[in-house]
């Protein structure tokens, strides 16, 4: 017998999630339907009711929200050819995107469908519940650093054999965010050198991830350091993530060979009002939307054709490590008021 559909449903904007049955929708053309087995939060998931107006003005409710899954693959639509029953994926759900907006894609369910080119397989060895951590956050890395409207990077490579030198730094402010710990990686896996922020104690994490050098975030100093650090090695661009970080973007990539792009993880509005003045230094800032890559060659050409490879290689890492707050949909009101009190270098994940 066909297992019943469950959802956490937001009935209304502000109101409390609540646990729910929901239907099974099957997979349309390039479509996949997924078993989820672990579940990421994100800011964009618990939002209070007056933001959603202006975060998502357009959805419709009762919504089913979410965007991290991990699971295994349980149907497949015409067309798909990638993917098949019982795969092992992780996989970024797009209900609450403008052009969705349909609950049957919210992540917060025990069967959601994806979109195939939006989807990879992961390795036996990568449990569920961190496998969860990457999408939203790699999508809003990717998107800032490789769309021809943001940074514009090379793409990654996931052959670790031959890794290209590019001579170039990638300054990733907010090094130690999920955000963070994606952009890092990728700009390694694309061959450039990166310069990171994060706490100090925190420092160790980054260079882990593949950072040359490390600068607290904190520091009064701290746009000096970076600059020292960048030194002499051209900036390729620069990914703003975290509050007040883009004003010191702004005022290194003015002070420092290269590239004058910044890509910020604060949302286009956001983004466009915090730098009405980075024209006057010759700075060019651009707001991120995570899910833009979804509509563009970089979407296939990070979740096809480079983390498959550069996870099963050990190129790539599932970071940062997941914190499971607990088993089942009715879990996740618990892990978002937790992502409100903070964290650090954690992701929080429910099983499903
Ligand atoms: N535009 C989009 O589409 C999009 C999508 C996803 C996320 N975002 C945004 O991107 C940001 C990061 O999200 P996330 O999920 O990656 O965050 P996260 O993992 O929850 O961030 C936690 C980390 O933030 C760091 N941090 C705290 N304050 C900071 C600051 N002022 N400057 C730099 N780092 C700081 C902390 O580093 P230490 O512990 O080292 O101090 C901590 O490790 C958020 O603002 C989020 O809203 C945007």
């Amino acid at each position: 017998m066909t297992e019943q559909n469950v959802a956490l449903w937001l009935p209304k904007r502000g109101a409390h999630f609540a646990v729910g049955p929901a239907p099974r929708t099957p997979p349309a053309a390039n479509e996949i339907v997924v078993r989820v087995r672990a579940i990421a939060v994100n800011p964009v998931d618990g939002l209070p009711g007056f933001l959603y107006r202006v975060v998502l003005p357009w959805l419709t409710f009762p919504a089913v929200v979410g965007s991290d899954v991990a699971g295994e693959v349980v149907e497949v639509g015409p067309g798909v050819t990638r993917l098949r029953p019982g795969d092992r994926v992780l996989g970024h759900a797009f209900g609450v995107e403008k052009s969705q907006n349909r609950a049957a894609e919210g992540a917060f369910q025990h069967y959601v469908v994806l979109m195939q080119h939006m989807v990879s397989p992961i390795p036996d060895s990568l449990p569920f519940a961190q496998a969860a951590v990457v999408p939203l956050t790699l999508s809003t890395a990717a998107t800032g650093m490789f769309q021809q409207d943001h940074l514009g990077l090379a793409m990654p490579c996931a052959d670790p054999v031959d890794p290209v030198d590019r001579s170039e730094t990638v300054l990733v402010w907010g090094g130690s965010t999920s955000v963070g710990s994606n952009a890092i990686q990728l700009a390694r896996n694309a061959g450039y050198r990166v310069v990171a922020t994060a706490s100090p104690h925190n420092f160790g994490y980054v260079r882990s991830l593949g950072a040359a050098g490390a600068v607290s975030y904190r520091s009064p100093t701290a746009v000096d350091e970076v600059v020292d650090m960048i030194g002499e090695s051209p900036l390729a661009g620069t990914l703003a993530i975290g509050s007040g970080s883009l004003p010191k973007a702004i005022a290194i990539a003015a002070r420092t060979e290269g590239s004058k792009r910044v890509a910020s993880a604060q949302t286009p509005l956001v983004a466009r009002v915090q730098s009405w003045r980075a024209p006057r230094q010759g700075v060019r800032v651009n707001g991120i939307w995570g899910g833009t890559l979804k509509d563009n060659e970089v979407g296939p050409a990070i979740y096809a054709d480079f983390l498959p490879a550069a996870l099963a290689s050990g190129a790539y890492r599932a970071a940062p490590d997941a914190t499971v707050v607990g088993d089942g949909l009715a879990h996740i009101p618990e892990a978002l008021r937790r992502l409100r009190d903070g964290v650090s270098a954690t992701k929080l994940v429910v099983t499903v």
